[in-house]
């Protein structure tokens, strides 16, 4: 009798208990639902096209937009207090539809260039749009970052948005469906965390990253040489006059390319025609999520480390922005002004045996993520 007592006074307590525990899962549920806002935007296509607002624990936001998956602002605080948007971007639809290069977009089928437009798999040669140059660049003419994307805010304890996109057979060139699922979440890390989730049904090149340009002092009058980073990477690749991969794996070491050891991105820019734009080999193993960078600016106080599962990055200084395009607040966007960290496969990679293999094939599941994480030095 006491036994049974016993037992029952437990899976009482356990049955609260797991109750509690459901209800308060409910309620973060809740309050990371409250903490998204979603408003009308425009239409693109004939599909609306909206802004969804993240806001976690610590008053940190950021936007992001079904069209092309877009981030449109990361806004932190700085060391004085003060908030500013350390991505660069604009604050309505139609600058983005002027095509900007890539502000912030989700980039696919294949981020960055593959050699005159074309690769060969599996006995076949796939032709892709030539849109720089003689070679094709972030997924073709209308590439990822330049569709309308499904948009959902999942049930989560932290503020997420899952966007979806069907890339058709034959769409620029690739072959197979691709379906595509890509969620952003703000944690309360002050983490901007990006899942890529992929399947195909036919073999076919995937490589996808999001071109966000960053200026951590949140003000482009200041250009980024003043930054200072640190790439966990012994190798880069080197290019030839088009940016195309030679498939070469390089040592970074005695070579401006070596930031192996934090050092302003400045000091040997100059070293680099026309500024870094390369694709180093992270010195990470195996597809475990890695810190592989962190980026510093004193002005601000703030650091932006980068966390990835993916085998290589793509260091961009922004060399082709020309001022063509005006931040924000009215700033025009002038070479270095923001840089870019982008995680992905090798460039080229569909065209070099050596590289790490890109292509997904059916019954195999494409899988990444990349978080962007902000700290701040008060000091
Ligand atoms: C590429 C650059 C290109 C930029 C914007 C980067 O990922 O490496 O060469 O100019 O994207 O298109």
């Amino acid at each position: 009798m006491k036994s049974i007592s016993g037992t029952l006074v437990f899976v009482i307590i356990c049955t609260l208990f797991t109750n509690c525990n459901n209800s308060s899962e409910k309620n973060k549920m809740a309050a990371a639902k409250d903490a998204i806002s979603k408003k009308d935007w425009g239409e693109v296509d004939g599909k609306k096209i909206y802004l969804y607002t993240l806001e976690n624990n610590n008053g940190t936001t950021m936007t992001i937009t079904n069209y092309g998956g877009t981030v449109t602002s990361f806004v932190t605080q700085d060391k004085n207090g003060n908030k500013s948007s350390i991505i660069i971007g604009f604050d309505s639809l139609q600058p983005y539809l002027q095509h900007p290069p890539y502000f912030g977009a989700l980039i696919g089928r294949y981020g960055n260039r593959i050699g005159n437009a074309k690769f060969t798999l599996d006995g076949t040669t796939y032709k892709l749009a030539a849109n720089d140059g003689k070679n094709h660049l972030h997924g073709g003419l209308k590439g990822f970052d330049k569709v309308v994307w499904d948009a959902t805010i999942p049930n989560d304890s932290v503020p997420s948005l899952t966007l979806k996109y069907l890339s058709k057979d034959g769409e620029e060139g690739y072959p197979g469906n691709l379906n595509v699922t890509v969620q952003y979440t703000l944690n309360n890390d002050d983490g901007l965390e990006i899942e890529y989730n992929a399947e195909t049904d036919k073999a076919t090149p995937v490589n996808l990253t999001n071109h966000s340009y960053f200026n951590l002092t949140g003000d482009v009058s200041n250009t980024i040489l003043n930054h200072t980073l640190m790439i966990d990477a012994d190798h880069y690749t080197p290019v030839d006059t088009t940016l195309i991969p030679t498939g070469e794996i390089k040592p970074v070491k005695g070579t401006p390319f070596d930031f192996t050891t934090a050092k302003k991105i400045g000091q040997d820019i100059d070293a680099v025609k026309g500024g870094y734009d390369h694709n180093w080999v992270l010195n990470k193993k195996d597809t475990s999520l890695q810190k592989v960078a962190e980026l510093s600016d004193s002005i601000s106080g703030r650091t932006l480390e980068v966390y990835t599962t993916q085998p290589g990055l793509q260091f961009y200084t922004g060399n082709f922005l020309d001022g063509k395009f005006v931040n924000r607040g009215g700033k025009p966007l002038q070479v270095h002004t923001a840089l870019c960290l982008e995680t992905q496969h090798f460039p080229d990679s569909p065209n070099k045996p050596n590289f790490p293999t890109t292509i997904l094939k059916p019954g195999e599941k494409y899988h990444a993520v990349t978080i962007y994480k902000v700290k701040l030095n008060k000091s």
